[in-house]
């Protein structure tokens, strides 16, 4: 979603403003633009559609300074045209903003009747003028801007600078991240330190409600009461150089690939192989005598917590509510009294999932966060924070970051399984040695991909396509309709096998193509009725299954074969074909595969 990059230097800025904005086009966006102060005065270049626009433009129309601000616009108030870019502007001030501002109609309102001309269909405009109208007023430029958060409701991680103070750049942190870069004499400003990482390693997260001055070489940080505060300086992680294709066509190409090792990287941090068992702490995850497990998360992350839910049943005996976070927060849930909350999230910023942790810590139940960015608010704000280590993801769609939230969901059930005496040591050895195997199994199960792409092929002529599965594998073939939708921008529904009687049958026609995610297990007879019912109806079934399925199944349906394994080994290992099928299908229909129309990577808006 939108990413702000800000930097109070000493040297040209409109180049590496764009480099910032190039390491947050991962996140998703529809226009971008910056501001520099060139000469005394706001200098703005903004453009629709990609930064190489902007680029363009910049070429065209040169600006440049040694302050500046940036920010790519994911749009939620307004369309997303030059207009309605940032950053916006009023008199000598300049902003751009990530996030929601609840009450800008009423503030727009009130400013307009004070005279203040609006030229955009934003919220975020109202920023611009707000902080203008103070300075007007006599306020100086601090004060100017403390009082306008004070009067902002909603969310906001903001940025300004102003024509008539250009050394300085101003930022705040309410709801949406932002990270504080410092260099021996210039300061920087980023929605992460990712869009930080070439400019330097020292970076300073700001806290909910925090502001500051930044000058070159230097920042000033309050609190949301205004008094000084003093926040930790670390050192990141992130890597300086751009993470690139690798001779890949597509980022998510290269991350479906990648997951031999991101899988085995995050599976190795949470077993012990000599010794066959789980390596958490004695009491490290507190659920050897937890009542109820909660597990909220959104997107692809909601659907790896729901495959969880099937283990932590199955193996732990432990009760699992799996809920979309966006649901969680605003209904009344009934907090555990002897249990915990798990937040699944590779970004660790999602608004919602966020929300949800803040409203379970604040009524005392313990947190989880199986979070892939390990600086990020999710993974700082959890009493226990479990890395997913599946490295950087770009692509959008997620698929890399899944199958980690999967190895290590898998891990936290089994050890929960063997702490609560439902495990003996030999079947947790057994359980460990299957999971140990699942690097191995992605490697093998990639050789399907030229059965994928010719079915890749066949989806593309349809409008609608069907997805069943039972038990651990109905969450995946959630998963298979989502990826669909978001990359091939094809209609797709997920469903548990058996229920489709229940409605779903009524869209079968001639030639619907059904895709069923069904490897041998005790379910298996029952999903093979399933398809005879959808076949009978003349859809187009493939079945994806192992050897033993397939035996079963017979010839009356297409099979695509995947290696036979653990059935906790294979709910991570049947992804990958999954996955697959959504990107070949949306590289045929000729879509943005890494930045599908209208998504973000990162949501940080609820
Ligand atoms: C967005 C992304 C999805 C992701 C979801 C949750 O919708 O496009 O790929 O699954 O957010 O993101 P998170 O970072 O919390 O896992």
């Amino acid at each position: 979603m939108c990413g702000i990059v800000g930097i109070a230097g000493t040297a040209p800025t409109s180049e590496r403003l764009i480099e910032g904005l190039r390491r947050l086009e991962y996140r998703g966006y529809d226009s971008a633009g910056i501001a520099v102060i060139q000469d005394g005065s706001v200098q703005r270049c903004r453009a629709e559609g990609k930064i190489r626009n902007l680029d363009n433009a910049l070429r065209d129309n040169p600006i440049d300074g040694v302050t500046g601000i940036a920010h790519t616009r994911w749009a939620t108030h307004g369309r997303p045209t030059t207009d309605n870019a940032h950053p916006h502007t009023s008199g000598n001030v300049a902003i751009v903003h990530n996030g929601i501002i609840e009450n800008f109609k009423d503030l727009r309102d009130d400013l307009s009747a004070k005279g203040h001309v609006f030229v955009t269909e934003t919220d975020s405009e109202v920023i611009a003028h707000l902080i203008d109208h103070h300075i007007q007023a006599g306020l100086s430029h601090d004060k100017a801007f403390a009082k306008t958060l004070s009067e902002l409701r909603g969310a906001y991680g903001v940025a300004a600078i102003f024509a008539d103070k250009p050394d300085t750049v101003m930022a705040a942190r309410q709801g949406s991240p932002l990270a504080v870069g410092l260099a021996e004499d210039e300061t920087f400003i980023g929605s992460d330190s990712m869009a930080l990482a070439p400019f330097t390693r020292q970076i300073v997260y700001l806290e909910e409600g925090d502001w500051c001055i930044a000058t070159p070489g230097d920042v000033r940080i309050f609190d949301a009461s205004g008094k000084p505060a003093n926040r930790e300086v670390v050192i990141s992680t992130a890597a300086a150089e751009l993470v690139d294709k690798a001779g890949c066509r597509h980022f998510m190409e290269k991350e479906i690939h990648e997951q031999p090792e991101s899988v085995g990287r995050t599976l190795s941090q949470y077993i012990s192989a000599v010794d066959e068992s789980f390596a958490f702490q004695p009491g490290e995850l507190g659920l050897s005598k937890a009542d109820r497990l909660i597990s909220v998360a959104c997107g692809t992350a909601f659907y790896a917590g729901a495959t969880a839910k099937y283990w932590f049943e199955r193996y732990a005996g432990l009760a699992v509510e799996a809920d979309i976070a966006s649901e969680y927060r605003y209904r009344q849930p009934v907090m555990p009294q002897h249990g915990a909350a798990i937040f699944i999230s590779q970004s660790g910023e999602t608004a919602d999932t966020l929300a949800a942790l803040r409203h379970c810590k604040q009524n005392g139940v313990r947190t989880i966060g199986v979070v892939n960015v390990p600086e990020s608010s999710i993974a700082r704000e959890a009493d226990l924070h479990l890395r997913t280590l599946a490295g950087p993801e770009i692509g959008v769609a997620s698929t890399k970051a899944y199958t980690a939230q999967l190895s290590a969901l898998a891990c936290i059930a089994l050890a929960a399984a063997s702490s609560r005496g439902k495990m003996t040591k030999e079947e947790t050895a057994e359980k460990v040695r299957a999971l140990l195997e699942v690097p191995r199994l992605i490697n093998e199960v990639m050789l399907v991909e030229p059965q994928i792409e010719e079915l890749a092929r066949a989806l593309t002529h349809h409008t609608d396509v069907l997805y069943l599965g039972r038990g651990q594998f109905f969450p995946l073939a959630m998963e298979g309709a989502l990826k669909l939708k978001e990359i091939a921008y094809i209609h797709a529904e997920g469903y548990a096998a058996g229920e489709l009687k229940h409605g779903p049958i009524a869209l079968i026609e001639d030639g619907t193509p059904v895709i069923v995610i069904a490897p041998w297990d005790e379910l298996f007879e029952k999903t093979i009725s399933n398809v005879q019912e959808v076949a009978a109806r003349g859809a187009d079934v493939t079945l994806f299954t192992d050897p033993r399925g397939a035996k079963e199944a017979g010839d009356s349906v297409r099979t695509i074969i995947i290696p036979e394994c653990d059935p906790i080994a294979q709910a991570i290992v049947a992804a990958i074909p999954i996955q697959l099928l959504a990107y070949h299908t949306a590289v045929l229909m000729g879509t943005d595969v890494d930045q599908p129309r209208n998504l973000a990577k990162s949501v940080t808006v609820e």
